[in-house]
Parts: structure tokens; C-alpha cells; sequence
């Protein structure tokens, strides 16, 4: 594994994707998003129309599937995704992709494939715990429930979907709830993460608080 990498992981919304993708310019790191991995796995299976528990017919989807980032796009099967994995039926059923343990079994080998050839900024539920354990330095990313939800409920209405706040809530609340309780590597700060609450917090504050944590 390159050893420049950092570790952020949190719940959904807490500003982990903003906030990663900013310190990756400024300490030219790779960025990797792996939620949106298991984004556009999930995709490929509703595009596919594949039933979400029929993990046989999923394991031979998986064995066809190439998922690649190339400066900050998500790629599947060579097609760039990164707009379409935002979808709201996306983020309704991710998390049940993700709690399957051969897909993040091939997931994760895909995430350590990519920092082992690059020094990285990786985000994600799991990345201090399993697929970083090394990683030079670790931060767990969390903020209210409300706020988290008026994040996304923003970046949603911008991009013109419809929904009300509290689907937005519920919708968080059901995802926190399956990525902290699955079997395999939930959503869990590592005991050596670094902890930071960012409700209330601008991202210029987060980032600077951060940034006067690392060195490199
Ligand atoms: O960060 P996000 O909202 O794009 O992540 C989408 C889902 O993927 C999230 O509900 C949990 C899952 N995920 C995961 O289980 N492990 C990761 N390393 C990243 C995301």
C-alpha cells in the first residue's frame, strides 16, 4: 500500500465527499469515492432488472462487471455513471447491495488495488477499518441526522429530483441504520480515526481543521 493515504470514513451525508475531494487538490492525492462503487453496482442490477436477493444471479452480474475511476468519474463497464448513481433509487437501495458479502469481498479488493499504486484520499463506511488499516491518517466524519438530510435534500432539489425533507430523513435514518448494523464491516469509527462532528461547521472549517491535523 502507497502510505500517503488518508482514511475518511461516516455516515451518509456528513461531508465526507465534499470535504475529501477538496484536500485531494490541495495535497494531490487520488480521490476515491467508494461509495460510488457500490453505487454503480447497484445500478448495473437495476438497469438489468436482476431481483436484489437473488445473490446467485448477482454473483455471475458481479463476475461481468468492470468498475473504474478516472479523475474523480465513476466508470461502468467502460461507461461513465457518475451522474445516474445519484438517482434517488440508488440511494433507496445501495445499502442492501452493499451489506452482501461477495460484493464488497470484490469491492474492496478493487479499493486496496487502487491505493497500493497511488497515494489516496479514500472515502467511505469501511475504509479505516478494512480496506486501510494503515492508512497514515484516519478521520470518522459525522453530523446530526437533521443536518446531514438538509445536505442532501439540497444537492437533490438542485439537481431537480422531487422529494420532501423527510423522505430525505427517513431515507438517511434506513441507511445509517443497515450500514452500522450489517454483519461485514459496517459503518464504524476505527479506534484510532480521529473524530469530527461537523454540525454546524462550514466545509472551509472542517477542511482547515483537518488539514492542521496532516502532514504532508
Ligand atoms: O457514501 P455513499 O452515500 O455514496 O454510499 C452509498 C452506500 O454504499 C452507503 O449506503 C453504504 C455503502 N458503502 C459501504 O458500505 N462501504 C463503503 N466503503 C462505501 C459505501
Amino acid at each position: 500500500m502507497a502510505n500517503l493515504s488518508i482514511a475518511i470514513d461516516g455516515p451518509a451525508g456528513a461531508g465526507k465527499s465534499t470535504i475529501a475531494k477538496k484536500i485531494a487538490l490541495l495535497k494531490n492525492l487520488v480521490y476515491i469515492d467508494t461509495g460510488a462503487m457500490y453505487r454503480a453496482f447497484t445500478l448495473k442490477l437495476i438497469n438489468k432488472n436482476i431481483p436484489l436477493d437473488n445473490y446467485d444471479l448477482i454473483k455471475e452480474v458481479l463476475k461481468d462487471t468492470e468498475i473504474d475511476i478516472v479523475d474523480g468519474k465513476i466508470y461502468l463497464d467502460n461507461v461513465n455513471v457518475s451522474s445516474e448513481i445519484r438517482k434517488p433509487i440508488i440511494n433507496k437501495n445501495v445499502s442492501q447491495i452493499a451489506s452482501i458479502p461477495f460484493v464488497r469481498e470484490f469491492l474492496v479488493k478493487l479499493q486496496r488495488k487502487i491505493a497500493e499504486n497511488n497515494n489516496v484520499i479514500m472515502d467511505g463506511r469501511d475504509i479505516g477499518t478494512k480496506v486501510l488499516p494503515d492508512a497514515k491518517y484516519k478521520f470518522f466524519l459525522t453530523a446530526s441526522i437533521e443536518e446531514r438530510a438538509k445536505r442532501r435534500y439540497k444537492e437533490l432539489k438542485e439537481k431537480g429530483y422531487k422529494c420532501s425533507l423527510k423522505d430525505v430523513i427517513d431515507e438517511i435514518a434506513n441507511r445509517d441504520k443497515m450500514d452500522s448494523e450489517r454483519k461485514v464491516d459496517p459503518l464504524k469509527k476505527a479506534d484510532d480515526a480521529i473524530l469530527i462532528d461537523t454540525t454546524g461547521k462550514t466545509i472551509e472549517k472542517v477542511i482547515n481543521e483537518i488539514l492542521s491535523m496532516i502532514d504532508m
